[in-house]
């Protein structure tokens, strides 16, 4: 059973395929079937470059062996044991190695076995740093340039790239291209998020991952979110309400590289008018209850794109301001309700508010001039038939500002004729 004979194959080599590292050793392993010490063998060892150059490494047989001069260096080779070791790898040692063994058993006269192998060995080198590179390499304006990035290394086999934008990997989207081996990256067109700080990473399976230099890529953008502020007033929405007098400081800013330029536009009716330029515009108004329109307009002079923030002024008291504007239209509406709906001319006048009124000021003194002033309506439910409403003379209250009860109005003239006609 353990007849040599009867195995058709002598000798085995585990791996017909190596992976070499420069400057490493590589041991071509041979197993041998056989009993060397029963056996006569001669054999050879050879190397084909990709090239096709054949050179004859060694040459055996079970007590000697000769080394190739130009290897005597590099070559390791312990006859009888077939195994082949290389030192110090260089990438010209890539290639086939082939290996032709005869096998003589001695009890076996004259039979003569032939081998034959061959490895494939390549050799890979360690990436060196890679360079990376942009072109342009000036900074580039959004949406109208295309920026190339390149990834080299001078030494490295079957190099793997990546590209990490601030330490990010950046992935396939729409405006990314990867060349097939990655090496080369085209961003078209290019956009402000691809702002930043870019490197590129070479990794192959011998070497640890090598990381290039840290370059900059510059973009010029915006004007975006353009934003109107102020530290002062009350604002509501668009609309700024400040007290009368007060300095106010508004401030205008949007995103943009460069900076944008600014300028302050007020609109009135269909005049606009350029009142300032700069981030900050300043104001002081006196002018009460009065809206005034303005406009901040940012500029980006490189993408020469621009955006604007129009915002409305209003100069009141604040805090009674609001409520005393709101109500004044109210009380408009309602007057004008009343007036439309009560003093119908075929219903009686004595129908009507102003009869009310007049009424009051009948039974009270004769002299209307004393009545001038403030009114508040309130309606009473239920007598909807004889008054709409009563009126009640305010005219003596001391404060306007402190009346938050229902409706009034300001009455500052009654022509005297007007309403003895309407008593009648
Ligand atoms: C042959 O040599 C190699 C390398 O030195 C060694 O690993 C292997 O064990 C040897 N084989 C035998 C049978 O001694
Ligand atoms: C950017 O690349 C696109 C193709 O992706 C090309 O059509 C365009 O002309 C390029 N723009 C510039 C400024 O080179
Ligand atoms: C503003 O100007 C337009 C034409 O430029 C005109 O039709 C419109 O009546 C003007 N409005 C005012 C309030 O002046
Ligand atoms: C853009 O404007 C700035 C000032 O705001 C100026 O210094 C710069 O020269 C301008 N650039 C161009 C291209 O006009």
């Amino acid at each position: 059973s353990s007849d040599p004979l009867s195995t058709s194959e002598y000798i085995h080599i585990p791996s017909l395929v190596h992976h070499g590292i420069e400057g490493k050793t590589l041991l071509l392993s041979v197993e041998t079937h056989f009993p060397l010490d029963k056996a006569e063998i001669q054999g050879t060892w050879s190397h084909t470059s990709p090239s096709g150059a054949r050179v004859t490494l060694v040459t055996f047989n079970e007590g000697s062996a000769i080394v190739d001069m130009m290897y005597r260096d590099r070559l390791i080779f312990r006859e009888p044991n077939v195994s082949l070791i290389i030192k110090g790898l260089n990438p010209d040692d890539e290639g086939d190695y082939q290996l032709n063994l005869n096998i003589k058993f001695r009890n076996k006269t004259g039979l003569v076995f032939k081998e034959e192998r061959t490895v494939h060995v390549t050799v890979d080198v360690p990436v060196s740093i890679p360079v990376i590179e942009k072109s342009p390499s000036y900074a580039v304006v959004e949406d109208k340039a295309n920026v190339t990035w390149t990834c080299s290394v001078e030494r490295g086999t079957r190099v793997a790239f990546l590209w990490l934008r601030d330490n990010i990997v950046l992935g396939h989207n729409g405006r990314y291209h990867f060349s097939l081996d990655n090496s080369t990256l085209f961003i078209s067109p290019v956009k402000k998020e691809d702002k930043g700080i870019y490197q590129c990473v070479a990794i192959n399976p011998v070497s640890y991952s090598r990381k290039s230099r840290a370059v900059e890529l510059t973009v010029y953008y915006g004007p975006y979110n353009l934003e109107v502020n102020s530290g002062q007033g009350l604002r509501t929405g668009e609309v700024f309400t400040i007290n009368p007098g007060e300095l106010v400081f508004f401030e205008c800013q949007a995103d943009s590289n460069p900076p944008n330029s600014y300028v302050w536009i007020s609109k009135s009716h269909n005049d606009t008018q350029v009142i300032t330029e700069g981030p900050r515009l300043e104001v002081r108004s006196y002018r009460l209850a009065q809206a005034e329109e303005y406009l901040c307009r940012a500029f980006n002079n490189v993408t020469q794109k621009q955006d604007e923030a129009q915002f409305t002024l209003v100069v009141a008291s604040l805090g009674t301001a609001v409520i005393t504007v709101c109500s004044l239209f109210i009380i408009g509406c309602m007057l004008l309700f009343f007036i439309i709906f009560t003093c119908h001319p075929k219903r009686g006048l004595s129908n009507c508010f102003v009869c009310d009124m007049t009424t009051h000021v009948s039974t009270g003194h004769e002299d209307a001039t004393e009545d001038f002033g403030i009114y508040e309506f309130v309606s009473i439910p239920g007598k909807m038939e004889s008054t709409q409403a009563s009126c009640r003379s305010l005219a003596r209250l001391e404060s306007v500002q402190d009346m938050h009860t229902t409706i009034y109005d300001v009455i500052r003239h009654v022509p005297e004729m007007q309403s003895h006609s309407l008593l009648k």
